[in-house]
């Protein structure tokens, strides 16, 4: 195999956010973006003889292009082969469990996750360690650096693969296998839960409704609920893969999932109702009519678990990120089990995973999953939750109601400000940031602030720490306000705003979250000072 050596200039915009590099597809298909990108992935690597890659994506567009581009520097950078799912598609998740499961040298997922696809939406690309995880600061720092300084990347000019015919092609001492993307995955759910349970479930007049949202899961949900499970096709709803997301935003929350909303608020609405996101590593959670916060749901699943097989034996501990709610230490606390509070996005979970300190994880963000892969996992959440209504017989609503009746309710919401000017957006931080002295022991109606601070966190495994990871205002009952700047939008800053309130009256549980956060939603306009700075009078996205 013939090497090419290319010339190259670096662009100095490759810093990688909360999830990978994204950008516009327009930007990747300049000359050399995606090339460089990869090739300083490469070279932040040991490759040793014998390596093999695992690569897919969400199937978005521009994503068969990059594929085929990979495999050639893949060949040339000294990777004995590469696993790719048919059609080059993985999901998330599944791409993490192909890593572990093959023991391959980590795996590129190609991916924007929820945000919209498309000639003039987003591409993203990610670097996935041998664990299965995203990579660690550290290495995506390190990718960061050498993309600053790249001169050259290689590539063997091989012949298009034909990404749709599943076996293995060899050229010389590299070889290309595509795979079924969606057996392995299938076979790890299967061995994890009770689908026996789930089956008699579906067979009884329990009905549910999937939306897979025109992204990665169709396939995944056409094997699991149907196939493996024996629901109805009627179950599911835009499972056909589309590579501009059939032009939606695939993104599984009450905003954007407003098509399996408005069925899950009318009549005939399914007992049980869930979505999940472009690569389905997020889900939504619905019962008839109800919606249940991830923050909730992580909780209710870590009290459930025992009766998930995969789970019976006992948790080894829990962890969220910091803006996602308390509901879940309150579990840990009553199982006796510890609770780590990590930095936003899962690349902070994978340490404590790996060192068998935690078993379940989760985000505010509609990401949940477990230490069975190294990402947050769509499906699995749905399952867990299937699993648990098997077991429990009773409604979503009649489980999240009990739950919080037992631990108190965690009432919760995320308002989000997309596409803020960045310098109104840093305006608004840093108004946050210059009353750090001064707020604690003020009085706010019914809120007196304890502290604030900017969130850091020291890596219990490695020691590494990361600064700067969201604003905190802890007021002295429990109650919180979180301000974070997204690291995964492409379009200016998005401002994110979390707000949560400890409830323990039973009486006041039936209340809407908006209802019950009215007076610490309008407090936390006046301590940032966000519609002054940005002249935005209400959020874009509210969850
Ligand atoms: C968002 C979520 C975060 C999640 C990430 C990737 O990141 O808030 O929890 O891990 O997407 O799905 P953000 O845009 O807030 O940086
Ligand atoms: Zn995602």
């Amino acid at each position: 195999m013939q090497v090419s050596l290319i010339s190259t200039t670096p662009f100095l915009d490759q810093k990688p956010g909360t999830s990978g590099l994204r950008k516009k597809v327009k930007v990747f298909q300049q000359a050399h973006y995606l090339e460089n990108f990869v090739q300083s992935i490469f070279d932040s690597l040991e490759i040793p003889a014998g390596a093999v890659l695992t690569l897919g994506g969400d199937g978005r567009y521009y994503n068969a292009q990059a594929i085929q581009t990979i495999i050639k520097m893949a060949a040339a950078n000294g990777f004995s082969k590469v696993l790719v799912g048919r059609g080059g598609i993985l999901s998330t998740p599944a791409a993490s469990h192909v890593i572990r499961k093959y023991q391959t040298l980590g795996g590129i997922i190609l991916s924007a996750s929820h945000n919209p696809g498309g000639p003039d939406d987003d591409f993203g690309i990610k670097y996935n360690t041998p664990n299965g995880g995203p990579a660690p600061e550290k290495i995506t720092e390190a990718i960061f650096s050498i993309s600053k300084a790249i001169q050259q990347y290689q590539l063997v000019d091989l012949p298009a693969i034909n990404l749709n015919q599943l076996g293995l092609t060899q050229l010389d001492s590299f070889s290309v296998e595509v795979i079924d993307p969606v057996r392995d995955y299938a076979d790890l759910m299967e061995s994890m839960f009770d689908f026996a349970a789930i089956r008699a479930l579906f067979a009884s007049s329990f009905s549910i409704k999937f939306d897979g949202m025109h992204a990665v899961t169709g396939p995944y949900a056409q094997e699991i609920f149907t196939q493996r499970l024996g629901a109805p096709a009627t179950s599911l709803m835009n499972c056909q893969v589309s590579e501009t997301f059939g032009g939606g935003h695939p993104d599984p929350n009450l905003t954007y999932a407003e098509e399996l909303v408005k069925i899950v608020y009318g009549s005939n609405a399914p007992d049980f109702a869930a979505a999940s996101d472009g690569d389905g590593d997020r889900n939504m959670i619905l019962g008839k009519g109800f919606f249940v916060t991830p923050s909730d749901s992580l909780a209710i699943i870590a009290a459930n678990a025992h009766l998930i097989p995969a789970y019976k034996s006992g948790l080894a501990g829990v962890a969220r990120s910091m803006p996602t709610s308390g509901a879940v230490d309150r579990v840990a606390q009553k199982m006796n089990i510890d609770c780590y509070e990590t930095p936003t996005g899962w690349k902070f979970f994978g340490n404590l995973m790996d060192a068998d300190k935690v078993t379940l994880c989760g985000e505010e963000s509609f990401g949940t999953g477990s230490n069975h892969v190294r990402e947050k996992d769509g499906l699995w959440a749905v399952l867990c939750w299937l699993n648990i209504v098997a077991a429990r017989k009773q409604s979503v609503e009649a489980i999240v109601k009990a739950h919080w009746a037992e631990y108190g309710r965690n009432v919760y919401s995320r308002h989000d400000y997309e596409g803020i000017p960045t310098e109104q957006a840093n305006a608004v931080m840093a108004h946050l940031k210059a009353q750090f002295d001064t707020l604690p022991s003020r009085v706010f109606g019914r809120y007196t602030v304890a502290t604030c601070d900017d969130f850091s966190y020291t890596d219990p495994v490695d020691g590494s720490v990361s600064h700067g990871q969201g604003i905190r205002v802890l007021f002295q009952c429990g109650s919180r306000i979180v301000f974070r700047l997204s690291g995964t939008g492409t379009d200016g800053a998005t401002i994110r705003i979390y707000l949560e309130a400890y409830e323990p009256d039973v009486k006041q549980h039936h209340l809407d979250a908006q209802v019950a956060l009215a007076e610490m939603i309008q407090l936390a306009l006046t301590l940032s000072q966000l519609v002054e700075n940005t002249g935005r009078n209400a959020p874009t996205v509210i969850t």
